[in-house]
């Protein structure tokens, strides 16, 4: 008996233990030795998320002017722009976007490379020849690739989100820009008793805290189109930065995003459709097999 009420008394205390864990998500740290990020609202997010044009706009602004000086995107082509479920673009806005690149291309009949402008179906040339050049001046760590990283990252998300996140129409798979969007913000002093060596910077989130982008971002800094009136749309601070170049950069990582979802739909709403006809179908079929009959000759069954 007494070894029953230990057993409980401590299933109890490993639980609510659990549970406070849990709850206080934002000051634990995770697996990987970051700080969790914060879970944002992303206009895309759920079964009928949509990619707000406006945004991935302004974070593809952000991504040319600020982030790649050293990130590559060599998945994207500069025609992707203009393609439904993104950012929208016209043809000529991507043509003329892409002649202000260079792309080395060749070789020509002499045998030579030679570099030309860009057009339309060619991807965005990288800031470095490769990636020794690239970690070479980045303090010994290649910027990753943006094509897909939005979905190469993401952390733990611990009670109770693992159980939410499980249910139908609610699963969550936005981690990846949580993370992109808590790291940008999340450069600040280091604590107390904290080394920093050269090289790194601390960031709040980072696995592992040290990390060797240095604070690429400030208010201000990337000037955004104003609206009619020549107001601004949206704030020009880091945070709203973050929220556009991660939504820029989910949908470079899943550019036929809208389409799935879209198509997903109706393949639930048509399989709904077909259980139901299916279910009448069936009780028109065997309605007139009385309740007693064992056999599976309803006409026989009738005529006895
Ligand atoms: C001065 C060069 C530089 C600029 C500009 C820069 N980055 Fe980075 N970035 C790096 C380097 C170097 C790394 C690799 C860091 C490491 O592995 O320690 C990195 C890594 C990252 C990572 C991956 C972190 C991880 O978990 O591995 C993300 C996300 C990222 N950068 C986003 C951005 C965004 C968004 C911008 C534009 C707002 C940007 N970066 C601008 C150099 C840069």
């Amino acid at each position: 008996m007494k070894t029953r009420n230990v057993l409980a008394a401590s299933l109890i205390a490993a639980l609510l233990g659990g549970a406070s864990l849990g709850a206080s998500p934002a000051s634990a740290e995770n697996a990987h030795g970051g700080n969790q990020p914060p879970r944002m609202k992303w206009s895309y997010a759920g079964v009928f998320g949509r990619f707000d044009q406006a945004q991935l706009q302004r974070g593809f602004q952000v991504y040319k002017e600020v982030c790649s000086a050293c990130h590559a995107m060599k998945l994207v082509a500069f025609r992707n722009l203009a393609e439904d479920g993104g950012p929208d673009f016209s043809a000529s806005q991507v043509k003329a976007l892409a002649a202000t690149y260079t792309v080395k291309d060749g070789p020509n009949d002499a045998g030579d490379m030679f570099e030309r402008p860009g057009r339309p179906a060619d991807r965005f040339p990288p800031p470095f020849p490769n990636d020794q050049a690239a970690a070479a001046a980045n303090g010994g760590k290649a910027p990753p690739d943006f094509s897909v990283l939005a979905k190469a990252r993401t952390y733990e998300r611990g009670f109770p989100w693992f159980i939410t996140d499980a249910l139908p129409f609610v699963g969550y798979s936005e981690q990846g820009v949580d993370y992109i969007h808590a790291l940008i913000n999340g450069y600040e002093e280091p604590p107390k008793g904290t080394e920093v060596p050269d090289g790194v910077h601390y960031n709040k989130y980072y696995p592992g805290h040290l990390i060797a982008m240095p604070n690429p971002i400030s208010d201000g800094q990337v000037t955004y189109a104003k609206n009619d009136k020549g107001e601004p749309v949206v704030p020009e601070t880091v945070d709203q930065y973050s929220r556009d170049v991660a939504a820029f950069m989910a949908w470079a990582a899943e550019p036929h995003m809208m389409a799935r979802k879209a198509l997903g739909f109706r393949v639930i709403l048509f399989l709904i459709l077909l259980s139901g006809l299916l279910y009448y179908v069936k009780k028109r079929v065997w309605s007139a097999v009385g309740g007693e009959v064992h056999g599976l000759q309803p006409e026989l069954h009738k005529a006895g």
